[in-house]
């Protein structure tokens, strides 16, 4: 029987799934990614920390329990044995009670493997992402990037908009 994966296969996106390289799948995160190379994927964008095999079963359990509220994918390359998870993104959808009960797609942790950057996956994962958001009901994804990534995130289809403010507890 096949792995149980974080969300249906009914909100990845076709349309990203086919423009991806041979071998390339889109799917949605599973409790077994634990080193398959996802990790290694955030540890491009930010640190990650040394994290148990146990700690991110824990993690990844607390997130089912989210109920409907909290998507994450992968692109996995399986072209190698083993496959190896090469780009992720996640989507939080945040019910609100404005705009006629309306819904807000977060979009966080976008990161592709270093020797994966450049064909287009970063873009692909936007993509699926939004489509996820509007399966899901969202009037709009927003999302916080350094002034590096801005060009990215027009070329995605975004626009500045707003200003970002932090307050580290
Ligand atoms: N500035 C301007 N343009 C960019 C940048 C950038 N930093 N990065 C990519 N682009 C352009 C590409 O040239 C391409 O343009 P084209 O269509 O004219 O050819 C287009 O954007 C799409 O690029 P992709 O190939 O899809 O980008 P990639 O797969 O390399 O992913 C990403 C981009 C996610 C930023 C990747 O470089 C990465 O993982 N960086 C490190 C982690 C990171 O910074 N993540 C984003 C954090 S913000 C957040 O998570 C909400």
């Amino acid at each position: 029987m096949a792995e149980a994966e974080l969300f249906s296969s009914d909100l990845l996106s076709p349309e990203v799934q086919a423009a991806l390289p041979e071998g390339y799948q889109l799917r949605a995160l599973r409790r077994s990614d634990f080193d398959t190379g996802f990790l290694d994927c955030l540890r491009v964008l930010t640190t990650v920390g040394d994290i148990t095999q146990q700690q991110f079963e824990d993690r990844y359990s607390w997130i089912t329990r989210q109920d409907g509220g909290y998507f994450i994918l992968v692109v996995e390359d399986t072209n190698p044995s083993p496959p190896r998870v090469v780009g992720t993104g996640a989507l939080i959808v945040e019910r609100k009670f404005i705009h006629n009960l309306g819904s807000v797609g977060h979009i966080e942790d976008i990161a592709v493997a270093k020797d994966q950057q450049g064909k287009k996956l970063g873009l692909r994962i936007i993509k699926a992402l939004d489509f996820i958001a509007g399966k899901t009901g969202c009037y709009k994804t927003i999302l916080d990037c350094s002034e590096a990534n801005e060009g990215f995130y027009v070329k995605c289809g975004f626009r500045r908009a707003g200003l970002e403010m932090a307050h580290y507890i």
